[in-house]
């Protein structure tokens, strides 16, 4: 197939919405920006659109999508009720980087939910991803716009890389500004429970609703150890390798200058080491990528992704990655990372 890349920079946002618009409408996919990653959309009320977005990711059909929705009036129709609490969420982070998870309505295709009597919706506020969900009569369901097991996309280099050919439109807006995936809350049993870390923290939803429970699945210690069964998570996403570098990669935590002993120890010519500015010069050896000062998680979330997929363009047998603050953003960051190794982190001292 060939794919039609469209970029902002040269055409104007609302002939782009058009044009994409054009392509949902049909059945057809069309990736684009949001203010987290690029997503791959489809049109969320079809589930023929629905298994064309499973088979360009190579994603399995039980790993349920996202509707993206362009004004707060298209939620009602999508489930079955809006709890208060959901309504207080959604006056203080709609649009932006919250994901909501409700009882479904019957016009949201098992297809779409994964067969989950679940949905999750979100409304971002990127205005090309406004743009383009205004310009259709339906919500627009959107996956991260990667390959299954590949790490998110925060470039249009990243998705022509991964789904070039295999879709129908890609729109180029830019680098994306958050660069991690939206937070996922579920309320639609009797407790809040967060099932996904991102932009928005812990501390912000419940300063808005109260106490959340955090889904044992995300949480970094059972990560680490494999302590939860993942065959019947909550988010079906959480049971599949994520964010995975081709190469392995491990994690080193302890105290600042042991990490660096540690990793400068162990590095050769081929290893690849994900760092912080301050410390690139501290490495006489390996593939060095730096997420930015160390003082900036957010430059960091947003680096993260690209980050892991410049190692795979490098000739590197193994990467060591410095442990991160667990705080905030850092711990959205510090859970993909956990992610993209497996679980594999390892003390300074134990290296
Ligand atoms: O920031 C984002 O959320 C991006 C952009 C494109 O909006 N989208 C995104 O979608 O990250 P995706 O499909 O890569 O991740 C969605 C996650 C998956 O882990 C999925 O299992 C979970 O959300 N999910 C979707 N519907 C669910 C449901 N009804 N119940 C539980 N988990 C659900
Ligand atoms: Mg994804």
């Amino acid at each position: 197939m060939k794919t039609e890349v469209l970029s902002v920079r040269e055409i104007p946002v609302r002939e782009i919405a058009e044009k994409a618009a054009a392509v949902l409408s049909s059945g057809g996919l069309s990736a684009f920006p949001t203010e987290t990653v690029y997503g791959l959309g489809g049109n969320g009320l079809s589930g023929d659109s629905a298994e064309k977005i499973y088979a360009a990711k190579g994603r399995p059909s039980d790993n349920p999508l996202i509707l993206h929705i362009g004004y707060k009036k298209q939620l009602r129709p999508l489930v079955k009720k809006i709890p208060g609490k959901a309504k207080k969420l959604m006056k203080t982070f709609w649009p932006g980087p919250l994901t909501i998870i409700f009882e479904k309505s019957d016009i949201v295709p098992d297809r779409t939910s994964g067969g989950l009597p679940t949905v999750a919706v979100r409304m971002p506020s990127h205005p090309v991803a406004k743009a383009i969900l205004r310009a259709v009569p339906f919500p627009v369901a959107a996956p991260s716009a990667n390959l299954s097991g590949r790490p998110s996309t925060t470039k249009a280099s990243h998705v022509i890389e991964d789904l070039g050919g295999r879709v129908e439109q890609i729109i180029d807006g830019g680098d994306v500004p958050i660069g991690v995936e939206s937070t996922i809350i579920d309320l639609s049993g009797p407790e809040p429970v967060l099932l996904r870390y991102g932009y928005i923290t812990l501390g912000e939803i419940e300063d808005v609703i109260g106490p959340v429970t955090v889904d044992p699945a995300i949480r970094a210690e059972n990560i680490v150890s494999h302590a939860v069964s993942v065959e019947h998570p909550k988010a079906p996403g959480m049971k599949y390798r994520h964010y995975a570098p081709k190469m392995p990669l491990f994690i080193v935590s302890g105290q600042e200058d042991d990490i660096i002993s540690a990793i400068r120890r162990k590095a050769s010519k081929k290893a690849g080491i994900l760092t912080f500015d301050e410390h690139m010069d501290r490495f006489p050896e390996g593939f060095k990528v730096s997420l930015g000062s160390i003082e900036n998680p957010e430059e960091a979330a947003h680096r993260l992704f690209d980050s892991l997929r410049q190692f795979d363009s490098l000739p590197v047998d193994i990467i060591y990655a410095e442990d991160m603050s667990a705080h905030d953003i850092g711990g959205a960051i510090m859970n993909r990372l956990l992610k993209a190794a497996g679980g594999n982190l390892i003390r300074a001292d134990k290296l």
